[in-house]
C-alpha cells in the first residue's frame, strides 16, 4: 500500500521542470499573463457554445442559462485550487502532478489516465465539430466533398435510418434528405457495409498537431490571432442578437422544470472545459507561480459573462423548442433571414474550434513529458526536441490518438466521457488543495485560497441541499431497485455529501475546496449512467497499464527501493 501512495515532493518536482534546470534542453519560457489569458480562452471558447448547447437549450430552455451560472460557480471554485496548485507546483502536468503531491502515485497516474479523456478524447469531439462547420462553409462556396469523406458509419447509418422513417411515414422526401440518400449509395463498399471517413476531421487534427510540434512560440501567436477573432464575433452575435430578442420566448424560464436543465450539464460543462488546460504549458511561463493562476481565472471570468449572455439571446431569439440543431448560432440568424451573419458565425466556428484544438494538442504532450519524467511512461515521451524545444514523440503519437479515431467515431457519448473525466480530475484536485498545506507546510506560492472555515456553513449547506431534493431523495430511496441506476449515483453522492460535511465539522476543512469537490461531484452524477459504464471500462483499462507498466517502473520506487 506503502508504494501505491508514495508521494513526491514538491521541492523535486519544481527542480526538474523548465529549461533552466535542463541544462537549455527543457521547453522555451515565452509565455506572459496576457498570453495564458488568451490560450485559456482559446481553449475554452469552442464547439460547447457553438454546437452542444443547442440540446441543452432544447431540453432546459431559458433556464440553460441559469445552468451557465451554476456551471461556472462550480468551475471558479475548481479554478481557485487550480490556482493554488499551479502557483506551488508550476511544471507541465497539471493535475496528474499535483495528484501526485497531494495523493501519492496510484492516485496520480489514474488522473493522469483521467486526463486523456478530458485532453485527446475531447479533442476527437471538437474535430469532428469543426469538420461539421467546415463542410457547411465549403457548402456555401458550392464545394461539395463526398459525403462519404465528411462522415463515420454510425452518424451516416443514423441519418439514412431517420431519412427511412420519415418516408416510411410518408413525408415527402426534401433535397436535403435525398443527399442524404444519394451520398449512402455512392459510398464505396467495405465488404457487406460502407466506407465512411471523416478526413477533414483527420486533416485538421495533423495540420495543427504539426504547429504544436513546431513551436510553442508560433502556437501561442496563431491562439491570439483566433482568440480576437472569435471573441469580436460572439460580441458582436450578443449585441445584434439583443436588438431581435422577444422576451415572451424566456416564459416559461423552464418549460421542463429543473430536471430538464439538467439534462444540459455534460454540454454546458464541456462548454467551459480548457481553463485549466493552461497549466500543462507551466514550464513555458515567464513566471508561472504569479501568472498561471491570473490567467486561468481571467479566461474564466471572460467566458462565463460571454457564456450567459449568449445563453440569454439565443433563447431569447427563437424559442427554445427549434434549438435541437448542430449550429444553433448560426441558425437562429439565417431563421431571421440573415444568412451573412450565420455565415460569420460559421467562420468563426471554425476558427474556434480550431484553437481549442491547438490548446488542448499542446497540452496533452506535456502531461505524457512529465508523467514520462516519473518514469511512469515510456522515456520517448519526454524527449524534447534539440530544435523546436516542443515534446516531440508525445505530440505525434497525440495526433494519433485524435486524429485517427475522429476520422471513424461518432462524438456524442464521448462528450459525456470527456465531462466525467474532466470533473473526476477538478474533483481530485479540489480534495488535493486540502492536503496540501499539512504536506507541505512552509511550501508558499504567490497565489493563496482564501481559507473560510466550512465547520458549520458546509453542514448547514449540505442539509439545504438535502431539504431541498427532499422528493428526489425519497423517491430514490423508494426506487432503488426498480429505477435506473442514475438514482443509485445520486444517492451515493448524498452519502459522500454527508459523511464530508461530518468531516469538515470536525476537522475545520477550508469552504471553497470542499464545495468545489462537492459541486463537481453533483455535476458528475447527473451525466447518463449508460457514460458511466464506458469512464469506469476506460480507468479499468488504465489501472491494468499501471500495474504492468508504471508500478515497476516508476522512477519514485527505483529511488526508494
Ligand atoms: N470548451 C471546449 C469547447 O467547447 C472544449 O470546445
Amino acid at each position: 500500500m506503502g508504494r501505491l501512495f508514495r508521494k513526491k515532493k514538491i521541492n523535486t518536482i519544481v527542480a526538474e521542470g523548465g529549461d533552466e534546470v535542463h541544462g537549455g534542453t527543457g521547453l522555451h519560457r515565452v509565455l506572459n499573463v496576457r498570453d495564458l489569458t488568451f490560450l485559456g480562452i482559446a481553449a475554452v471558447i469552442g464547439a460547447g457554445i457553438f454546437s452542444t448547447i443547442g440540446s441543452a437549450a432544447f431540453h432546459g430552455g431559458p433556464g440553460v442559462s441559469l445552468l451557465f451560472v451554476i456551471t461556472a460557480v462550480t468551475c471558479g471554485f475548481s479554478a481557485l485550487c487550480y490556482a493554488e496548485f499551479a502557483s506551488r507546483v508550476p511544471v507541465s502536468g497539471s493535475a496528474y502532478t499535483y495528484a501526485y503531491v497531494s495523493f501519492g502515485e496510484l492516485v496520480a497516474w489514474i488522473i493522469g489516465w483521467a486526463l486523456i479523456l478530458e485532453y485527446a478524447i475531447g479533442n476527437i469531439v471538437v474535430a469532428i465539430s469543426w469538420s461539421s462547420y467546415f463542410n457547411n462553409l465549403l457548402q456555401g462556396l458550392n464545394i461539395h466533398l463526398p459525403y462519404w469523406l465528411t462522415t463515420n458509419l454510425t452518424t451516416a447509418n443514423e441519418a439514412l435510418a431517420a431519412v427511412n422513417e420519415q418516408l416510411a411515414k410518408g413525408a415527402a422526401a426534401t433535397a436535403d434528405m435525398q443527399a442524404i440518400i444519394d451520398g449512402y449509395n455512392a459510398a464505396p463498399a467495405l465488404g457487406s457495409s460502407k466506407l465512411f471517413l471523416n478526413l477533414p476531421a483527420f486533416l485538421i487534427v495533423a495540420l495543427i498537431t504539426a504547429l504544436a510540434y513546431i513551436g510553442m512560440k508560433e502556437s501561442k501567436k496563431s491562439a491570439n490571432a483566433m482568440v480576437i477573432f472569435k471573441i469580436a464575433v460572439i460580441i458582436f452575435v450578443i449585441v445584434m442578437g439583443f436588438f431581435y430578442v422577444n422576451t415572451d420566448n424566456w416564459n416559461p424560464f423552464m418549460p421542463n422544470g429543473f430536471t430538464g436543465v439538467l439534462q444540459g450539464v455534460s454540454a454546458v460543462f464541456y462548454a467551459y472545459i480548457g481553463f485549466d488546460a493552461i497549466s500543462t504549458t507551466a514550464e513555458e511561463c515567464k513566471d508561472p507561480q504569479r501568472d498561471l493562476p491570473k490567467g486561468m481565472m481571467n479566461a474564466l471570468v471572460i467566458c462565463t459573462i460571454l457564456y450567459i449572455l449568449i445563453a440569454l439571446v439565443l433563447t431569447g431569439m427563437v424559442n427554445y423548442s427549434e434549438l435541437k440543431v448542430d449550429d444553433p448560432l448560426a441558425y437562429v440568424f439565417d431563421n431571421l433571414g440573415l444568412k451573412w451573419i450565420g455565415y460569420i458565425i460559421s467562420i468563426s466556428a471554425v476558427v474556434a474550434t480550431t484553437s481549442v484544438l491547438l490548446v488542448f494538442q499542446l497540452g496533452q504532450p506535456r502531461i505524457w513529458m512529465t508523467m514520462s519524467r516519473d518514469g511512469l511512461l515510456p522515456k520517448r515521451f519526454s524527449k524534447v526536441h534539440p530544435k523546436y524545444k516542443t515534446p516531440a514523440f508525445a505530440t505525434i503519437i497525440t495526433g494519433f490518438l485524435v486524429g485517427i479515431p475522429a476520422m471513424f467515431l461518432p462524438s456524442s457519448i464521448m462528450t459525456d466521457l470527456t465531462s466525467i473525466g474532466t470533473l473526476f480530475a477538478f474533483v481530485l484536485v479540489c480534495l488535493g488543495v486540502l492536503l496540501l498545506p499539512k504536506l507541505q507546510a512552509g511550501t508558499q506560492g504567490k497565489f493563496k485560497l482564501p481559507y473560510v472555515n466550512g465547520q458549520f456553513i458546509l453542514p448547514l449547506l449540505v442539509a439545504a441541499f438535502i431539504f431541498l431534493f427532499r422528493d428526489r431523495v425519497a423517491a430514490s430511496i423508494t426506487n432503488l431497485f426498480h429505477e435506473n441506476h442514475q438514482e443509485v449515483l445520486f444517492l451515493i453522492f448524498i452519502l459522500i455529501a454527508v459523511v464530508i460535511a461530518a468531516l469538515t465539522f470536525i476537522r475545520k476543512y477550508s469552504l471553497i475546496p470542499v464545495l468545489g469537490a462537492l459541486s463537481c461531484m453533483y455535476l458528475m452524477i447527473e451525466i447518463p449512467v449508460n457514460s458511466w459504464f464506458w469512464f469506469f471500462v476506460w480507468m479499468g483499462i488504465g489501472l491494468v497499464i499501471y500495474f504492468f507498466y508504471g508500478y515497476r517502473k516508476s522512477k519514485l520506487a527505483n529511488e526508494q527501493a
